[in-house]
């Protein structure tokens, strides 16, 4: 392979978010904030989150899918990232929020966000999370299984007080799998255990005990359709045909229930799987070929998709989406600096560029195909590339390829970059692996800099140590 072949940096510029500036002498700014500053100013690896891109995010959703939609809800999903300033600026723009656990739904609460205003979501709920969901009069519960009704029910009747439920579904998918059978791998893998099904009736039966259970209020039906790109063969075309198959099959459902229980389903909640900016970069790890950026739909053909899913509806419900990926992926970069350059011959040519951030940081990458585009700081953007294709690499002892085969100029020890498309999936997977301490997250709003969360040190990384080391007698460090 050559760099001819090769045709990643120009497009990572070509694709970034709204909040970045690539200047002509190569200085890049991201929401107002110089990065060679910041990176002088806070170190590497240091997450980089702009204020202004999640606001681009979530007002361009919320337009796009108010001009489809009688009553849309966007609820952002903070499993993508739960920094709580990105928290504090979702729901400053008026966004619920959707938990997954008890820890998220307390970071939620810290954070400020009213229970009101929160979905719990999640299958084999623990007690406690189901406890203080009720507690404290959370917006709803989206029920998982028949078993979780019991649950709830018992937790409400000591409590004394009615709870809203929405029953989420697990569809057919029959239309869906003809059209895209790789989505398959999507479900198989990502979406088998949650939900209860409308084939096999468990669907119909969870919404008859929440209806006939007097501590519960039936307030909707839900599903996710997930992110095709992590396991699917990803085109905006049939991810936009996912979303309205899915949302056809749920209105489907409420015209059932409608039919069946004279029952009009007030809340729709379409999930989340959206993802913002022009494009998705996607690439195999391990597989330096197949990289590609696809193009993403844009807000108005989510929305377009998603009406057409649900215009079969005769009357009005409020259609509720948990999103993150949309609210954060393009809205956070990780800066980090190169800290050696190896040039191999064999098997073939290639140079290996280490970089102090590592993929343990962000394990997504492991688990997915998408990958993050590469800019050089400092650089012009038409640099000339180096004539070998480039591989990133982090310095952990692990499979730690961040980027493969990618055309980048030539970098040099201490030079900086910028990993893009970095908000969603990420730093909530970040591990202390090779006891590397987790890097800094730097909140940016119009070049207002402000230290969000600061960077782990060592002592961090052993803070929960508790055998003494005189344990074992000479080791080092004893008497
Ligand atoms: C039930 C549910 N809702 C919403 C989301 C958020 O998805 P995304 O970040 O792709 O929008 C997820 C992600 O796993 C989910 O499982």
């Amino acid at each position: 392979m050559t760099v001819s072949d090769l045709a990643h940096v120009p497009e990572a510029l070509a694709h970034a978010p709204e909040a970045l500036a690539h200047a002509p002498d190569g200085s890049v700014t991201f929401d107002g904030a110089d990065l060679t500053r910041l990176a002088a100013d806070h170190g590497t690896p240091t997450w980089v989150v702009s204020a202004s891109q999640l606001r681009h995010n979530y007002r361009s959703l919320l337009a796009a899918l108010s001009a489809r939609l009688p009553r849309p809800v966007i609820a952002y999903s903070m499993k993508a990232n739960n920094n709580r300033a990105v928290i504090q600026t979702m729901g400053g723009l008026g966004a619920a929020l959707d938990c997954s656990s008890e820890h998220e739904l307390a970071l939620a609460v810290s954070a400020g966000i009213p229970a009101g205003k929160v979905i719990i979501n999640g299958n084999g709920k623990s007690r406690a999370y189901l406890t203080a969901a009720v507690r404290m009069g959370v917006w709803q519960i989206n029920v998982d299984s028949l078993a979780e009704v019991d649950r709830i029910r018992s937790i409400a009747r000591h409590y004394g007080v009615s709870v809203p439920c929405a029953v989420r579904l697990k569809l057919s998918y029959a239309q869906l799998l003809e059209c895209d059978p790789s989505y398959e791998r999507t479900l198989r893998v990502a979406e088998g255990k949650f939900g209860s099904s409308t084939q096999s009736g468990e669907a119909e039966a969870v919404v008859r005990a929440v209806l006939s259970a007097e501590e519960l209020e039936f307030v909707g039906l839900t599903h996710h359709a997930g992110f095709p790109g992590i396991r699917a063969d990803y085109s905006a075309e049939r991810q936009l045909m996912h979303q309205t198959l899915c949302a056809r099959e749920i209105v489907e459902f409420a015209r059932l229930l409608r039919r069946e229980l004279g029952f009009t389903v007030p809340r729709i909640n379409l999930g989340g799987g959206l993802r913002s900016g022009r494009s998705v970069y996607l690439s195999t790890p391990g597989n330096g070929d197949d990289g590609e950026f696809r193009a993403l739909p844009s807000p108005e053909e989510y929305a377009e998709a998603i009406a057409d899913g649900v215009a079969e509806l005769d009357w009005e419900p409020i259609v509720q989406f948990e999103t993150g990926g949309f609210q954060v992926a393009n809205a956070v970069l990780l800066l980090a600096r190169v800290q050696d350059v190896k040039d191999v011959t064999r098997p073939g040519e290639r140079r290996y560029v280490t970089v102090d951030c590592a993929m343990t940081m962000f394990t997504g990458r492991g688990l997915a195909r998408v990958g993050f585009p590469v800019i050089a700081v400092g650089r012009r953007p038409d640099a000339p590339a180096h004539p070998v294709p480039v591989e990133l690499v982090g310095p952990t002892c692990a499979y730690d390829s961040i980027a493969e085969d990618i055309m980048l100029p030539d970098l040099a020890e201490g030079d900086l970059v910028a990993l893009l498309n970095h908000g969603a999936y990420c730093e909530v997977l970040s591990t202390q692996f090779n006891a590397f301490p987790r890097p800094a997250v730097v909140y940016l709003d119009r070049g207002r800099v402000t230290v969000a969360r600061r960077r782990e040190t060592l002592a961090d990384v052993w803070e929960r140590e508790s055998a003494a080391l005189d344990l074992w007698p000479g080791t080092p460090g004893t008497a």
